[in-house]
């Protein structure tokens, strides 16, 4: 029987493996006109360390970000770091302001741990700290505007980082209690919850690269640690809102993923393989313990990691094992799946010599680009729409349909208003995203990345993701709408893809949309 079930399930894995590579880049799309549903939700994004400012002001403390970028203010292209960004802190009236320019449905951002418990723990909570977010969701609410609200977008307390920080098992705890502290104060108010954003990304960059802090580099060791952790975390705190929260107050908890496309860079078998398994241990190893049928990480990833190990002289396998409880925990543990989605890659397998141990050398692949993609200013951002629809497409199949939020999509550029790039990219990939829908992907609304130009981590301000520019020279902060943020406007109020719309004037005026009624909300 089980052999017939593992026959079964290989068929399925491949056919699906078949279909999405079928789907080629070409003849993917038509010319009929399809719109936004009514109960689409539109709105825009940005991150506490990336926009507040004010980083030791009124009670906070430091995060890992403000140690790493003090401690090496090299490592900031511009030299432009957080400690003031787009002084959100100060301006978040304006923020709101952009907000209701737009028109759009929602605002996601995030809090930072720090302004809220300054030693990482709930023994001294910080009262001006709540008081900004309480601030800015009234600000939000007065104007219909729909807090999404991001726990943790990267900025972890030093403290908590001193002793360990994802790497320890005991962050479980402490995320869990200082959620319990967000959501005592703010549950009443907010009603869409995102756990943790990337943490794809956390735990990759954190402890496999010196790119990020803690900068530790523990390679094939210290991200597998964490994906655990955070994961287990994640969890964690979905099960406190359901079991504490949901029945009063009728939120959502979800989770963010990068799921950025990836297809073999030819129909090689070789190149389908590896690009299979370098989405297995880059998304799998997210998403499976949480939407795939039998839980748990990829079985693929759990068999390489564990024979690396062993060839290494490693007494067990270097990714932890998820108990049965574990496994019964993540389980379903989330209302939606956050999507970040920016680019696509191709992927082929490599044969140069990795560092041992390391995720690298446990997965053996390397990355392109097709010539043909155009670039953002940031360099890993290349422009190929139909990857968002490949993208909800391979969820929906391999995770029978998930109800869906884009929570992040965005292009950088240069300084500058013109931003013809960014209005053209965020045209393309709606038009992706609407035939997504329409080829039955449970999206429920869709965030663009970002509301105003931030620091935009080590690229400091030299990459701008705004649909604002920020004047970071000037006194308050100068937020001035792009032509995208025109484009976006004018998209949210007509719920179609204009080809050749441009506006009138550059001026913005607050959006007609009416914000007296409620919208209507999905149901998530
Ligand atoms: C995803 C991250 O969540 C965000 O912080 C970052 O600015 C954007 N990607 C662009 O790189």
């Amino acid at each position: 029987m089980r052999n017939i079930q593992d026959c079964f399930c290989k068929m399925t894995y491949w056919l699906l493996i078949i279909f999405t590579s079928l789907l080629g880049t070409d003849g993917w799309s038509d010319n009929r006109q399809r719109k936004f549903k009514d109960d689409f939700l539109f709105g825009a994004a940005t991150s506490a360390y990336q926009v507040e400012g004010a980083w030791n002001i009124d009670g906070k403390s430091e995060s890992i970000w403000d140690r790493y970028f003090h401690e090496h203010p090299e490592v900031v292209v511009d030299g432009r770091n957080g400690d003031v960004g787009s002084d959100s802190y100060h301006q978040y009236k304006r923020d709101v302001e952009l907000l209701r320019e737009l028109g759009v449905d929602f605002y996601r951002f995030s809090m930072s741990w720090n302004r809220i418990l300054p030693t990482g723990f709930p023994n001294k909570i910080n009262e001006k700290g709540i008081q900004y977010y309480d601030n800015l969701i009234n600000e939000l609410l007065k104007y219909n505007i729909e807090p999404v609200v991001t726990l943790f977008h990267f900025d972890l307390p030093q403290t908590l980082q001193d002793l360990g920080g994802w790497a320890n098992p005991l962050c479980i705890e402490w995320f869990e209690e200082y959620a319990r502290v967000v959501f005592d104060k703010y549950a009443d108010k907010v009603k869409y919850w995102i756990t943790v954003n990337q943490p794809n990304d956390i735990c990759i960059e954190s402890y496999e690269s010196d790119r990020w802090p803690p900068a530790a580099e523990s390679k094939g060791i210290g991200p597998y640690l964490c994906i655990k952790n955070v994961m287990l975390a994640h969890a964690n705190v979905y099960r406190l809102y359901v079991n504490e929260y949901k029945n009063k107050y009728k939120g959502s908890v979800g989770i963010s993923l990068a799921v950025n496309w990836l297809e073999p860079l030819n129909n090689k078998t070789e190149n389908v393989e590896a690009v299979e398994l370098y989405r297995e241990f880059t998304l799998g190893l997210f998403i499976n313990p949480i939407w795939s049928k039998e839980g748990d990480f990829p079985q693929v990833v759990k068999d390489i990691v564990a024979k690396r190990s062993k060839e290494q002289g490693f007494t067990k396998s270097r990714l932890p094992i998820l108990s049965k409880q574990e496994i019964k925990l993540l389980k379903g543990s989330s209302d939606f799946l956050g999507i970040n989605h920016y680019t696509t890659s191709l992927v082929s397998p490599s044969s140069d010599e990795f560092p041992s141990p390391s995720i690298a050398d446990d997965v053996r692949v390397q990355l392109s680009k097709r010539s043909e993609w155009k670039i953002a200013k940031s360099p890993w951002l290349a422009s190929a729409p139909y990857g968002i629809y490949k993208a909800c497409i391979h969820i929906n199949l391999k995770y029978d349909y998930p109800p869906v939020f884009i929570t992040e999509h965005g292009w950088s550029t240069d300084v500058g208003l013109q931003d013809e790039d960014r209005a053209y990219n965020l045209r393309e990939y709606m038009k992706a995203i609407l035939l997504a829908i329409e080829d039955g992907t449970n999206l429920k609304g869709y965030t663009a990345w970002s509301l105003i130009d931030n620091v935009e981590w080590s690229a400091g301000t030299s990459e701008r993701f705004g649909l604002y520019e920020v004047d970071f020279d000037s006194d308050d902060k100068t937020r001035t709408p792009r032509l995208s943020a025109h484009v976006y406007k004018r998209l949210i109020k007509t719920r179609v893809v204009e080809e050749n719309w441009k506006p009138k004037s550059m001026k913005m005026k607050i959006s007609d949309r009416k914000f007296k009624e409620p919208e209507p909300k999905a149901e998530l």
